[in-house]
């Protein structure tokens, strides 16, 4: 699902401009010629910026004025004003715009200086809810780099959409029931102990899990015996749910330190459990509708005019699945923050399922079905080796994120042994390069993890952005602070990161538009590119006169403010010093 709404503002605001004008000249041929929104939409960056900042592609509009494209061009560039543009010129019916330096250095950085964090903030979440349901690992299990893609998208994606105005409900939607708590309990009752668990935490939860399966292998009857504890549990027997609540308990404490490092908090924590007595009236809903099938005692919703397989909602033994608890929790979501939307991010393994629930909200007459999104992500590795579950031995997220860490530490000492505050600066950028690493990919491609690469300081890395925001934070404040020079751009260098910065919405909004928080990667890095070259070829503070170095001063200080807005929407930490 994509939202459409007027883009309007920064380069979107040049756009709109550029657009208005072109709108009254086209009107002039043709009277029922297109609206302002349109055209500006029309509008595309050239690749090659020797043509202009900003192009329209006339053969497009060939039928509508009906003449050729080059004619076109032609007619819309002759007497072409705006205060926006400098130069309106054409080359095979392309209408190319430059934008002008003035309005980059009296407008565009202006505007950043005085909006500050708010600079880019679209505002199409105004009045509107957004629930994301993301991270939620599954207790008891391990916390692990596959999780990483719903843990940093999801949280990028709720600062995206906060960022926009979106009033936003993070949830953890816990995987805290299910057949695997009879299993531990089994396990915890004959070969664990309150202190080695207490000790071991989740870890300690993980190996009771794991020797239960190895010795199930060999005792089927291990089997029978967890799905009764789990039945008890089910109803409600207090030993177990005391076992089962204390379980919980220690995963969470665990997650939340990872939690905690990413600067992530959740508004709710309601895992699955919170849905056993949600569902019932969901089943009966569903029955009154016509719509479960009996097929084989499971009860199904059959799918097939839909090209999928059924979504099953009752087993045999009249036990909910997965799908069933998903149905109930979107259900109670609805009524509870009455959402505009509501955004799942998994792994791409269960496109299928929310495809299938989905579509069964659908047909239970629900009319919020299309406000569902889903939003897929890839598989991750690390040096080429895949995950292996269910054995143990698989890469916590946690461990990831202490290897980077350490990893950073040991430049740190190599390269600037006297830093101050040392270890925040390891964390912050060893969190940083595996957020920034992981999300440079559009989500939905496969990623090999590796760590060289990632906390690279010269390559389009975390480092590298961070290490360009700490250079300009030392700039403003060995200035003193940002001054209050005029800006004048004069050089290529300013003006290309006037233009970067300029662009800046409009990224944020596509990012919300396809659920992808590599698009801000992306932009940071232009951003970083544009400052480093700014930086390198035009001496900031000691440039040839006052008023330069003022004016310089002020575009750093833009630069600063945008990057450290777009880290935020994708939880990299500002790191003022490295
Ligand atoms: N706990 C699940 C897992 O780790 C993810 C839950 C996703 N959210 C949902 N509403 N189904 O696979």
């Amino acid at each position: 699902m994509r939202e459409k709404h007027a883009k309007i503002v920064p380069m979107l605001k040049i756009k709109s401009q550029i657009a208005s004008v072109l709108a009254e000249k086209m009107k002039a041929i043709n009277p029922d010629a297109m609206g302002v929104e349109e055209i500006a939409n029309m509008l595309e960056y050239p690749p090659d910026a020797a043509m202009g900042d900003l192009s329209l592609p006339c053969f497009k509009l060939s039928k509508l004025l009906r003449r050729s494209p080059v004619q076109i061009a032609e007619m819309l560039a002759d007497g072409f004003e705006s205060p926006c543009v400098s130069k309106a010129s054409t080359i095979n019916g392309y209408l190319n715009f430059n934008i002008s330096d003035g309005y980059l250095a009296t407008a565009v950085v202006p505007e950043v200086l005085s909006k500050g964090d708010k600079y880019g903030a679209p505002t199409m979440g105004q009045g509107k809810t957004v629930v994301l349901d993301y991270s939620s690992p599954n207790v008891a299990k391990p916390f692990h780099i596959g999780h990483l893609g719903t843990t940093v998208i999801g949280h990028s994606l709720k600062k995206l959409h906060e960022f926009a105005g979106y009033k936003c409900v993070g949830i953890n939607y816990l995987g805290d029931w299910g057949t695997q708590f009879g299993k531990l309990i089994v396990a915890y009752r004959k070969w664990g102990n309150k202190e080695t668990v207490e000790a071991g935490g989740v870890d300690g939860l993980v190996e009771l899990y794991v020797k239960f399966h190895a010795e199930a292998e060999n005792d089927k009857a291990l089997e029978d015996e967890a799905r009764a504890e789990f039945t008890k549990l089910e109803h409600g027997d207090e030993e177990n749910l005391a076992l089962w609540r204390w379980f919980v308990e220690i995963s969470l404490k665990e997650y939340k330190k990872t939690y905690d490092l990413l600067g992530i908090e959740f508004d709710s924590y309601k895992g699955e459990s919170f849905y056993t007595d949600k569902m019932p009236a969901q089943v009966q809903l569903l029955r009154d509708k016509n719509l479960l099938k009996i097929d084989d005692g499971a009860s199904i919703v059959d799918l097939e005019e839909y090209n999928m397989p059924p979504c099953l909602i009752l087993k045999r033994d009249g036990s909910t699945l997965y799908p069933t608890r998903d149905i109930a929790a979107a259900v109670y979501r609805k009524n509870e923050y009455k959402f505009d939307k509501a955004i799942y991010v998994t792994s791409a393994g269960q496109s299928l399922h929310f495809a299938q629930w989905f579509k069964v909200v659908e047909m239970m007459g629900y009319d919020w079905y299309d406000q569902l999104v889903h939003v897929p992500y890839g598989t991750v590795s690390i040096n080429g080796a895949k995950l292996a579950t269910r054995t143990g031995n698989v890469i916590l997220l946690r461990d990831l994120f202490a290897m980077a860490i350490e990893k950073v530490s040991d430049i740190i000492d190599q390269k600037n042994p006297d830093l101050e505050n040392k270890e925040k600066v390891a964390e912050d950028v060893g969190v940083g390069a595996i957020i920034f690493y992981y999300l440079s990919n559009n989500r939905i491609k496969d990623i090999n993890f590796v760590m060289e690469d990632a906390l690279s300081f010269d390559g389009n890395t975390g480092p590298y952005v961070q290490y360009t925001y700490a250079r300009t934070c030392s700039i403003l404040s060995k200035n003193g602070g940002e001054g209050d020079g005029k800006v004048i751009i004069s050089t290529t260098e300013e003006r290309n990161l006037a233009l970067a910065l300029s662009r800046f919405e409009e990224r944020v909004c596509d990012a919300i538009d396809s659920y992808e928080p590599s698009v801000i990667t992306r932009y940071i890095l232009d951003v970083a590119v544009a400052f480093n070259q700014f930086y390198h070829n035009c001496p900031i503070l000691g440039a040839q006169d006052e008023a330069t170095k003022a004016s310089r001063v002020k575009l750093t200080a833009a630069a600063k403010t945008v990057l450290g807005n777009a880290f935020g929407l994708i939880c990299l930490k500002k790191t003022e010093k490295i």
